[in-house]
């Protein structure tokens, strides 16, 4: 499977190679004029910021990024090259990140910023590599479930199995992850706070084509990320 392809979606910004933008997709267009511009976010199934906020959307994101597999795609023939979404987008930023090969420890630490984190998936996944991690979402509600994650390590969901028919579940911070690792504040992508620089690797999955102004966010990218060392 080539970057393209496993990268679909992803956005990084990388101390090494700034504004490396690896395979975005396509921006939607804005059918209702003006209005989108006040929203700082939209979302695929309309409803703008609200979509996020609501105690279904938590329960599939938790399932999405913390759920058992087996859970997740219960469907023998299922697209399992599809599973572990969180996992491999950590991945990229770890691949591609310079800092990340000094070998010696010499340079110190590295940090990394998980920009529309959602629940958290991906931010506690790029602990593996990064010494302190940092993820901003502007939903409330998932920043509450990644607190929650970062905490207890584990939370309760109720799973969609057909219809109304649902499952309850539980989802799980991998257990060799350190979770003092990882923060969480909620954010706007957007108007992200003046003092958020030296990030060695940011990670925007799946977020541009939420933001009704991806240019703010992009032209911020730059000032993210640290000096080349
Ligand atoms: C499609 S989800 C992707 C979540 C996660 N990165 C992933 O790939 O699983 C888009 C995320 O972006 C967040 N988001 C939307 N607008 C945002 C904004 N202006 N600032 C920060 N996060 C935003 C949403 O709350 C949601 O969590």
């Amino acid at each position: 499977m080539g970057v393209g392809e496993l990268a679909a979606g992803v956005a990084i910004g990388l101390a090494a190679a700034p504004l490396s933008l690896l395979a975005i997709r396509p921006l939607k267009k804005n059918k209702g004029g003006a209005s989108v511009e006040s929203r700082s976010t939209t979302s695929s199934v309309g409803g703008g910021a609200t979509a996020y906020e609501t105690g279904k959307a938590v329960d599939e994101y938790i399932q999405f990024h913390y759920g058992d597999p087996r859970d997740v795609l219960p469907y023998p023939d299922g697209p399992k090259s599809a599973l572990g979404f969180p996992v491999r987008c950590a991945l990229l930023c770890e691949r591609f990140c310079e800092a990340n090969k000094d070998f010696t420890g010499e340079r110190g630490g590295t940090l990394a910023l998980d920009v529309g984190c959602a629940v958290g998936g991906s931010t506690f996944e790029l602990s593996r590599a990064f010494t302190d991690c940092l993820g901003i979402d502007y939903s409330n509600s998932f920043i509450a479930a990644a607190q929650e994650m970062k905490h207890t390590g584990f939370r309760d969901y109720d799973a969609t199995v057909e219809g109304e028919l649902t499952q309850h579940c539980v989802g799980s911070v991998p257990h060799d992850i350190d979770r003092s690792q990882v923060r969480f504040m909620q954010g706007d992508a957007c108007n992200l706070p003046a003092e958020l620089a030296s990030f060695h690797a940011v990670l925007a999955a799946n977020l541009l084509c939420r933001l009704p102004n991806p240019m703010q966010f992009l032209d911020r990218l730059p000032s993210l990320v640290c000096e080349r060392t």
